[in-house]
This record gives structure tokens, C-alpha cells and sequence, in this order.
């Protein structure tokens, strides 16, 4: 499988980085994951404006411009297609802030580097969709900055790998009583018919996500409201959504066990769920 690492394209099994890379030593850099349908990249360019947010936030400097990164894409999106038969994918971007002695202090002239990879698209099982998926919920014991796209994922890790032991699908969490979201998703409550969100903040990651969903519950004539949510109100909520590059929007139908929603829909996929996903498709 092609990827590019620092100017070149060359198969993944030859791609190395030296071990004094920032990235490898520190967790120095930040990514993006961009979903690709049809070859075609999918809101390229709000992707390519968080990759430039997370950069300066970092004050890593961004090594090509739009052009530059769409040409190096395109490239390896249309050669996997080719090899692989796979029209949506996945492309993984990743900055580091480069190669130099071991020292916490930004070094002054680093070469960032630059590494692009593919794959073919999983998306969510017709399980995943029809019966929704199973969710814990836990403190949110991440650092402050979850507003950066870092490759230091720690945090994230330890907090995927509590749902993973109970063979849920993603962990939930919660800053001071208040929802953030989930170790590697944005997480939404529907509550009388309108979509509610976290506010924007330092503590979570904006999602791409974010504004698509937006736009089509606007389309929907559901109503779409960020605000504070309390822990409280995750657990009476109507529906649960997580949505990512990776998962869409997807229904979580259990919560800490229990069946998320009242009546009739109680533990099934709810009926906002089901719009917004054909919307969304
Ligand atoms: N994760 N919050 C966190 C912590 C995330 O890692 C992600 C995405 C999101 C959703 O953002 P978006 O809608 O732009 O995908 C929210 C990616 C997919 C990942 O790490 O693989």
C-alpha cells in the first residue's frame, strides 16, 4: 500500500521516520482524518482550515497550501481506488514538528514532517445502524486542550479502552457534571425534537461534524442548539447520536447498560436518528 512521507511516495512497509522525530518522542504534532466517497474527499476544505487552526495552535508551521495538499491526496486516494477496488476511504494527515536532539523547547528551523496514508472505508455494521450501539460514560480525565487535533492520544486511549473492556462501542464523558464528548467522536442528545450539542470550547474537538449536522437539521426543520448538558440530561435523553468521519452519525440505544429513550422507542434507534442519517447519505 502507497503512502507519502516527506516529498515521496513509497510503500507503507518502507516508510520510517527517525526515532529522535517529535512526534514519535513527545506526541509533537497533530492529524486529520478525511472521509473520501465516490474518490471524491468530503469537505476537504473545513478539514484542510482545522488542520491549519490545529497548526498554529502548535506553532507548527503548515508545509504545503490547499493545492499542495489536495495534489498529494488525490494522488494516493485515486491510486488506492485503482488498486483496491475501493472508492470510499479513509486518509489519515499527519504533521509532526520534526527531527531534532531530545529537548521540550520548540528547536527555531525544523523541517516538519509530513505523513499521508489511506484506506478503505469500514463503515458502521447494518447491525451497528439497526439496533444501535452500546455506550459507558466516565470522567473526562483528558488534558484542556481538546480543542487541538494532537497525536498525543493518551488520554483518548484510556478512555476508548474502558468501553472497549465491556465490549462497548465508545466511551462517553464528562468535564465537572457537564458532557464534552467521546474518546474519538462528538457526542448529541435529541431532546423534543431538536439536536443538542456542547458548546465549542478548549475541552472538546470541533468536529467537521459540527457544522454538517447543523445544515441538516436546518434542512430538517429540526431544531439544532449548542449549550451546556448535564450528565443529568444525557441520561433522560430522548436519543443519543455520535458522530465522526469514521462513524457518520450513529444511534446509541444503551447507556451504561441501561436503554437510552421512553415508550415505545425505548433501547431501539429513534426516529431524529433515522432522518439525519438519510440526510446525511
Ligand atoms: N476522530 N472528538 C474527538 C476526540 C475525535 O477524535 C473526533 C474524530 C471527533 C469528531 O470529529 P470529526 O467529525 O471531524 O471526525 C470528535 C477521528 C475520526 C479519529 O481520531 O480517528
Amino acid at each position: 500500500t502507497p503512502c507519502y512521507l516527506n516529498g515521496e511516495f513509497l510503500r507503507l512497509s518502507e516508510a520510517k521516520v527517525s526515532v529522535l522525530d517529535r512526534g514519535f518522542i513527545f506526541g509533537d504534532g497533530v492529524y486529520e482524518v478525511v472521509p473520501v466517497y465516490g474518490r471524491r474527499l468530503f469537505r476537504f476544505q473545513e478539514h484542510m482550515a482545522r488542520l491549519e487552526r490545529s497548526l498554529q495552535k502548535v506553532r507548527i508551521p503548515n508545509p504545503y497550501d490547499e493545492m499542495g495538499w489536495l495534489d498529494r491526496i488525490r494522488h494516493l486516494v485515486a491510486d488506492h481506488a485503482d488498486r483496491h477496488d475501493a472508492e470510499d476511504q479513509l486518509v489519515y494527515v499527519q504533521v509532526t514538528r520534526g527531527v531534532a536532539p531530545r529537548d521540550h523547547v520548540m528547536p527555531v528551523g525544523l523541517t516538519p514532517t509530513v505523513f499521508i496514508m489511506t484506506s478503505t472505508m469500514k463503515p458502521a455494521t447494518a447491525e451497528q445502524r439497526h439496533h444501535g450501539v452500546a455506550c459507558v460514560t466516565a470522567r473526562d480525565f483528558r488534558w484542556e486542550r481538546g480543542d487541538i487535533k494532537s497525536i498525543s492520544l493518551l488520554g483518548n486511549v484510556l478512555a476508548r479502552q474502558i468501553s472497549a473492556d465491556q465490549g462497548a462501542a465508545e466511551t462517553i464523558l464528562f468535564r465537572d457534571g457537564f458532557l464534552t464528548e467521546g474518546s474519538a467522536s462528538n457526542v448529541w442528545i435529541v431532546h423534543e425534537d431538536a439536536v443538542l450539542g456542547p458548546p465549542k470550547s478548549e475541552h472538546l474537538l470541533e468536529g467537521i461534524r459540527y457544522e454538517l449536522l447543523a445544515e441538516l437539521c436546518e434542512e430538517l426543520g429540526l431544531g439544532f442548539n449548542l449549550r451546556p448538558i448535564s450528565e443529568a440530561e444525557v441520561y433522560a435523553a430522548d436519543e443519543i447520536l455520535l458522530s465522526s468521519a469514521t462513524k457518520e452519525v450513529l444511534p446509541v440505544t444503551r447507556l451504561d447498560g441501561e436503554p437510552v429513550g421512553h415508550g415505545a422507542g425505548k433501547g431501539k434507534p429513534g426516529p431524529v436518528y433515522a432522518r439525519l442519517y438519510e440526510a446525511y447519505q
